[in-house]
């Protein structure tokens, strides 16, 4: 898919978005165009005849030919108008326009300057830019592979009065975003039969050949090596044999921040031999979710090059039961020495986390942040459309939560109490790796707290927005590619 900027005077698209406002006889410069393309129909249709009023997500379609197609959407009132809801208005024209087979499209680019002084309700060119091409292609977004039917868009038109650098910035840094997201999606809607570890780390290292970045890719005896026996012992019941991965960006000058990015990478969570049932394990192809999300950040970070350094960490296996799994009762040594009482084969995420998260503690970096599919608790708490915030730093978290918000996606925090402590008391050993099913998703948050030394520690739980079996406002059922947009931009700022 090629994205291009485009002025009103010269974009070529077959299909064209243009935005009203409710209760609104302003008109964008587009619209005025096209309303002499199509001799004053559009303006009667709307405000003679009422064909739209404008509210959110209403759409009117006009075709001046076969293959000319106008699609009108409804924002809203102005000065209602957030970043969530124009993202979720133009993913959703998105969606009407991706069963047209259309092969282009242009949209235009709009900003807001609403009269509100809160940041959410004003967005300026560079934010419009970014946000436009991001939602749309979200919108556009479905995973074919398996449907032989092929009806990608290939090339998105965002049309402007007057292209600036600003809005050139914008669109750019929108399209790798909206690429890293379909690259994580792409992978977690696959099968796990092919996404095995072996599989995500050989990705890892062609993006690593393609970006020219340093990678380290560690097999299972180097893994134990490294004295990652936590992790490793999750593995050990499955034929795929496990594999850590370690990517890092350098810049060419000075990095003004250093961040390690760890993603939950289980190929597949059968629950080890405290099993899952079937329904529950039905998804857990997407607990891979945080390794495909690093790695799409990763290749976007490689193509905007901003001066920070950046490490993308995954330790990939698969939680089976079978002769050689790993059992409830054992007891498992992490790199940095502590010890952990297996009691549910289940909760195998933290224990993989814990040593990439020790692996961490040596890279010398200024913030860790890891993502994670990590409890069914999230769920409970927060559903499908909001991700757990949790960590050490409150002033990482609040800059985190206020990123999510500008990047058009849910967070909320939940807390880290030392109570929590009490949970996980273990007779035999530093601590057990699960504590009942209350407050799980803070607990599993203590829990992790323990392998890290950095004071900027950020956890995000995913298990509830990662993959939804739903569609929602703004993505088809599947892989979400949730906190991409977040993350991009946090590591940007
Ligand atoms: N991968 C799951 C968490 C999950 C659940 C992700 C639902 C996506 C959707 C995780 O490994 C897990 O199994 N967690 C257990 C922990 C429990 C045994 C303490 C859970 O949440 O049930
Ligand atoms: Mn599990
Ligand atoms: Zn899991």
């Amino acid at each position: 898919m090629k994205f291009l900027t485009k002025t009103i005077e010269n974009y070529e698209a077959d299909a064209v978005i243009c935005f009203v406002y409710e209760n609104s006889q302003n008109q964008s410069p587009l619209f005025k165009k096209l309303n002499e393309q199509t001799n004053n129909e559009l303006k009667k249709q709307i405000f003679e005849y009422k064909s739209i009023k404008g509210s959110v997500n209403e759409v009117f379609k006009y075709s001046i030919n076969e293959n000319k197609k106008i699609f009108i959407c409804g924002l809203g009132k102005k000065e209602e108008l957030t970043r969530k809801t124009f993202s979720q208005v133009i993913a959703n024209i998105g969606r009407i326009i991706k069963s047209l087979n259309t092969k282009s499209i242009g949209i235009e680019l709009i900003e807001n300057k609403s009269d509100c002084s809160c940041v959410l309700n004003n967005f300026n060119l560079e934010d419009a830019a970014k946000i436009t091409l991001t939602a749309l292609r979200i919108g556009l977004y479905e995973f074919t592979k398996y449907l032989n039917k092929n009806n990608e868009v290939e090339t998105i038109e965002l049309i402007c009065e007057n292209i600036t650098p600003e809005i050139e910035k914008g669109a750019q840094i929108g399209a790798y975003t909206s690429f890293a997201m379909k690259f994580a999606k792409d992978l977690v809607n696959e099968s796990a039969q092919i996404v095995t570890p072996c599989y995500v780390a050989k990705i890892a290292q062609e993006i690593a050949n393609e970006h020219k970045l340093q990678a380290k890719i560690y097999d299972k005896k180097e893994i134990k090596e490294t004295k990652m026996n936590a992790f490793l012992a999750v593995g050990q019941g499955s034929v795929n044999e496990p594999k850590f991965i370690h990517l890092t960006y350098k810049p060419e000058s000075t990095p003004r921040k250093k961040v390690a990015l760890i993603g939950k990478g289980i190929t597949f969570d059968a629950g080890g031999m405290n099993i899952k049932p079937a329904t529950s394990m039905l998804t857990m192809k997407s607990d891979m979710t945080g390794a495909a999300s690093v790695l799409g950040i990763m290749q976007a970070i490689a193509k905007i090059k901003p001066d920070i350094e950046l490490h993308v960490i995954s330790a990939l296996c698969e939680n089976m039961t079978s002769g050689s799994a790993y059992k409830q009762g054992d007891v498992l040594t992490a790199m940095n020495g502590k010890t952990i009482e297996v009691d549910n084969t289940d909760a195998e995420g933290r224990i993989t986390l814990a040593d990439a998260l020790c692996y961490a503690d040596k890279l010398n970096v200024d913030e860790v942040i890891d993502i994670a599919t990590l409890t069914g608790a999230v769920i409970v708490s927060l559903g499908h459309n909001i991700t757990g915030v949790l960590g050490n730093n409150q002033e990482q978290i609040n800059k985190f939560i206020e990123t999510s918000k500008e990047s058009c996606e849910n967070t909320w925090q939940m807390p880290i109490l030392d109570e929590l402590k009490d949970n996980l008391k273990s007779e035999i050993a530093d601590f057990k790796n699960t504590g009942g099913r209350n407050a799980g998703t803070s607990t599993a948050g203590w829990f992790l707290s323990n392998f890290t030394k950095s004071k900027k520690w950020l956890h995000l739980d995913i298990a509830g927005t990662a993959y939804i079996d739903k569609s929602n406002r703004e993505t088809l059922s599947g892989a979400t590619g949730v906190m991409i947009r977040s993350l991009i931009n946090y590591l940007l700022k």
